[in-house]
């Protein structure tokens, strides 16, 4: 357990910052906090209250001007591991307050409509406007939403809390959000990601934006999991990412009444399964539609939105007559910028450290061969490539242009004539125009919008 009293004096006002931790156990029950005191003194400025509380208790604000006689002010439940308010009318009395935890006091109801804050209508999951392309093949063929498990406003409005839920793993300090984060695109800043017990993954994780459409289907760098739905819960499982289990899940998720009414709404009764966490799950992260960019403006008006050097890194993307041309669309193709049928291996290193796709199926002709996500909203998901080891776009348009490595696999579109690595020689007005092509592919609503941002309720 930590307490930690700052003062904060870099406001005009002075302000007494409150904040409770409790360092988390990482067995499979509920993370529970001894029983705790925090003294914090409210000035003319009020003070702030945070705590963070892994376990989701209630916690009792107390106020007294002598330390002998306390008086509730009100009692506080911790939602998801964290909540914080700022009280700004505590000068009066000069009086002190304390957050108390006490066992006896564990009764408030988590329900739909304090956990979460959520709107009365539900937003558009299951319908997205979407640009004609996608309503076309080859986009259409690309679309990987199963017949059995089609997205539903009340189903993705599920599989949100799920995905933003610290529950999902073993000592309640990481949910999907965490590796997964809105601003960036749903990936993750750090190269690699960091698990519940603040250990390092081995890969970079992914962003979200579009997966619903992937022509091969399966999902992760390595492909190994076939469909959306086998993914969503390997992460939970995962020894170093969640770390729980199924059982163990399940049985955390029915004591909490607002998910017994929100798997009524999205399955039309109140069983909790995984074939239920996993199948909202799936639903929540196809929702993640990604079409407002300005690239999908310039598709309806020929391009004329762009400025010239964007419209020469299109011409160099996309191989047009007229500038040096690069292959990128043979592997990040259609509107929506993933590979078509086929796995590829783009030459970042030999002799390989991460077999990719070969370390799963044990063929060798797979080995560092790798899936590409979408590059839509490419900008916001730095670091790049599996393992996170490009930092910006410019690196990226440099590897391609000079550092392609050469290699047994290395797929044929970025092979030169003579067999060897293909060489773009771009000038830097070129690499610049290429990195500003790929900006064009970002949807400012995808970093924002609500009906995809964290729905718990953490005080303020
Ligand atoms: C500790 C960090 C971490 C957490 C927590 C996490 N992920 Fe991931 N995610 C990753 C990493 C890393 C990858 C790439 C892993 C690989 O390919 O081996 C990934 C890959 C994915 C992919 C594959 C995307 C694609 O295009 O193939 C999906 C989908 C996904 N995660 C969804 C989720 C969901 C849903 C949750 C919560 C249940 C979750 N993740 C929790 C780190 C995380
Ligand atoms: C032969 C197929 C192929 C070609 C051609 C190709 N790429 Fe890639 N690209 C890939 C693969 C595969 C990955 C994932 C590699 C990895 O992480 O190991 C990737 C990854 C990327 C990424 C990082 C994606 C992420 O989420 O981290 C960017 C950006 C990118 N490519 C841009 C380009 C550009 C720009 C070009 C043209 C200059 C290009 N690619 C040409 C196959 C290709």
């Amino acid at each position: 357990m930590k307490i930690k009293l700052i003062h904060s004096t870099a406001v005009t006002v002075a302000a007494w910052v409150m904040t409770l931790a409790f360092a988390s156990a990482s067995t499979l029950s509920t993370p529970q906090p001894q029983s705790a005191l925090s003294l914090v003194k409210a000035t003319a400025g009020g003070f702030s209250l945070s705590i963070s509380n892994a376990g989701d208790q209630a916690w009792i604000l107390q106020s007294s001007s002598n330390f002998s006689t306390w008086t509730e002010v009100e009692s506080l439940q911790v939602y998801n591991g964290s909540f914080q308010r700022r009280y700004t009318n505590g000068a009066a009395g000069n009086l002190f307050y304390r957050a108390y935890y006490d066992a006896a006091r564990q009764t408030n109801a988590r329900t739909t409509a304090n956990a979460l804050v959520l709107p009365a209508t539900s937003y558009n999951y299951a319908a997205p406007v979407l640009p004609a392309s996608f309503s076309a093949n080859p986009i259409l063929a690309e679309d990987n939403m199963p017949a059995n498990n089609l997205t539903t406003d009340a189903g993705a409005t599920l599989g949100r809390a799920l995905f933003y839920d610290k529950r999902l793993s073993t000592n309640q300090t990481v949910s999907c959000a965490s590796c997964h984060q809105q601003a960036h695109g749903f990936a993750d800043p750090r190269p690699v990601s960091v698990g519940f017990n603040g250990r390092l993954g081995s890969r970079n994780a992914m962003g979200l934006s579009n997966a619903r459409w992937y022509q091969r289907k399966s999902f992760f760098w390595d492909e190994r999991a076939a469909t959306l739905e086998d993914q969503t819960l390997q992460p939970v499982q995962d020894p170093i990412e969640m770390g729980m289990t199924l059982a163990a899940l399940t049985n955390r998720l029915a004591s909490e009444p607002f998910y017994t009414n929100l798997f009524a709404k999205a399955f039309g009764s109140t069983a909790i399964t995984t074939n239920r966490i996993s199948a909202a799950l799936a639903q929540f992260v196809r929702s993640i539609v990604s079409t407002a960019s300005k690239y999908d403006m310039g598709v309806t008006n020929n391009f004329a939105n762009f400025t010239a050097s964007e419209n020469l890194g299109r011409q160099i993307f996309f191989g047009l007559p007229g500038a040096p041309r690069a292959t990128c669309a043979a592997c990040h193709g259609t509107d929506n910028f993933v590979p078509t049928t086929g796995l590829n291996n783009n030459g970042l290193e030999f002799p390989y450290t991460d077999l990719g796709v070969g370390g799963v199926t044990g063929a060798t002709n797979q080995n560092g061969m790798f899936k590409a996500p979408s590059l839509r909203n490419i900008e916001l998901t730095a670091p790049y490539m599996h393992d996170g080891r490009l930092a910006t776009l410019e690196q990226v348009v440099d590897f391609y242009d000079s550092g392609v490595v050469a290699n047994p696999n290395l797929s044929p579109p970025l092979l030169g004539r003579n067999g060897t690595p293909l060489r773009l020689n771009l000038t830097s007005d070129q690499k610049a125009a290429l990195v500003a092509f790929l900006k064009t592919l970002t949807d400012p609503a995808l970093a924002t919008d609500t009906k995809w941002s964290d729905p718990f309720n953490y005080g303020d």
